[in-house]
């Protein structure tokens, strides 16, 4: 897929302006129009709109200047809007998702204390691993691959252990398993109250529902490139006032240095009231590109919870089409499946080498396996973001399109 990438007016002239000046000689050669040859249709990074990619190639500011410090302000305002919290405090750092767990596991957890991690995939060992980093000990229960941990099965763990967090991840990005949220959370509410709850939304926060406050959800920590749509590089945690206080209880120092909430609160602080504040520089770019894509999720048409059934729809629609091509899902039933994204076996007698390549040649970038167990037998294919909303790039229309053609190109391979 060849898709042409217009500069629209107003950043059209700051672009050429920008390129056409001697420091800008590397990239004076390019046109005034981009040519993307693939849709990265991968569950993250995600395709970016032009809006974002354009905010993000704002000059270079200073990140405590008058005109940046509400910007800051506002992402930190709106990241509230996203998840449905009145007071969980954002906190908006330079890194990846993976920050997230360092965040928790050195400010939440102090050494010997214990953490229950819920797996579903690959992304609860991780989480486990970095917990145990920080001299946690984590104990796991595991799902079966393409389901979510029963509550009975949390119920039991809670029973017999006290825990100071509870790990889940909403969506694990290998599996493409969805976990209840809300039922979680009232299953810890009602064994052990005190027990903080940990949603890693990296691959669901802006593509599945979640309410912070109602479901009383602790942290919730995720990352730019996927439903927030916004290149990769920011780390993104919103914590509830309850873990606020167990973090102002802690009778240890905090774990780490730059992941410290000791440092981060007053800039967080600062910058929401409008002072400039300096611990560790932020991505002062990335801001202005985050800021453009939570303005269009918050702010404008179509509605978070518009956006929510627009993935719904995307979702079915290439599940479906997977359905009527014989391939299965790992998801092991309806309320086990992402809405972000889809993991399919591969059909039976082809492999990786008979599906992707070819997926490649039409344009489509899809991800391979992840979990370890069963790696080489399936794909996932992401539908976040502007995929999933803006109907008029025909993103899921042309994955399906390629889906069909390459099954039916590598079947007749095979039999040829
Ligand atoms: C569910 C989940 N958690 C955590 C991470 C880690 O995020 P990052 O790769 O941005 O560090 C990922 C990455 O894809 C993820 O999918």
């Amino acid at each position: 897929m060849n898709r042409i990438l217009p500069f629209s007016s107003h950043l059209r002239s700051f672009a050429l302006s920008r390129f056409c000046s001697p420091t800008y000689t590397a990239t004076r050669r390019m046109s005034s129009t981009v040519q993307f040859k693939q849709a990265l249709s991968i569950p993250g990074p995600i395709e970016i709109s032009d809006e974002v990619l354009f905010a993000n190639a704002h000059p270079s500011m200073s990140h405590v200047s008058p005109d940046f410090i509400p910007v800051l302000g506002d992402c930190i305002r709106m990241m509230r809007t996203v998840v449905d919290t009145a007071d969980g405090q954002p906190f908006l750092i330079a890194g990846s998702g993976t920050l997230g767990w360092d965040q928790v596991a050195a400010n939440l957890v102090e050494p010997g204390e214990n953490a229950l991690v819920l797996h579903s995939g690959y992304f609860g060992d991780s989480f486990s691993d970095c917990l145990e980093t920080y001299g946690a000990n984590a104990d796991q229960v595991k799902a079966e691959i393409g389901a979510a941990v029963s509550q009975e099965a949390i119920e039991s763990a809670l029973k017999a252990k006290k825990y100071k967090v509870l790990t889940f991840t909403h969506v694990d990005t290998s599996t493409a398993v969805l976990s209840n949220a809300k039922a979680i959370a009232q299953t810890v509410r009602r064994v052990s109250p005190e027990t903080l709850v940990v949603l890693d939304g990296v691959c669901s926060v802006a593509s599945e529902e979640i309410h912070m406050d109602e479901w009383d959800i602790d942290v919730i920590l995720t990352a730019s490139q996927k439903g927030l749509g916004v290149p990769p590089g920011l780390s993104i945690l919103i914590a509830s006032k309850r873990a606020i206080q167990v973090f102002n209880s802690r009778k240890t120092r905090v774990t780490s240095y730059y992941g410290s909430w000791k440092k981060w609160l007053p800039i967080m602080k600062a910058y929401e009231s409008g002072s400039p504040a300096y611990f560790a520089t932020p991505p002062v770019n990335l801001i202005y590109a985050f800021h453009t894509s939570l303005s269009a999720i918050t702010k404008s048409s179509p509605s978070l919870a518009e956006r929510y059934e627009l993935h719904r729809e995307a979702s079915q629609r290439i599940k479906a089409a997977a359905t009527e091509l014989g391939l299965k899902q790992l998801a092991l039933a309806p309320e086990f499946a992402a809405n972000g994204m889809t993991a399919l076996y591969y059909p039976d007698g082809l492999a990786a080498g008979d599906i992707l390549p070819r997926l490649v040649k039409k344009g489509i970038v899809v991800a391979g396996g992840l979990h370890s167990q069963i790696k080489d037998s399936y794909f996932r294919i992401g539908h976040m973001g502007i995929t999933a909303v803006d109907g008029s790039r025909g993103d899921v229309d042309t994955v399906v399109k390629a889906l069909k053609e390459t099954i039916a190109e590598a079947a007749a391979a095979k039999s040829a």
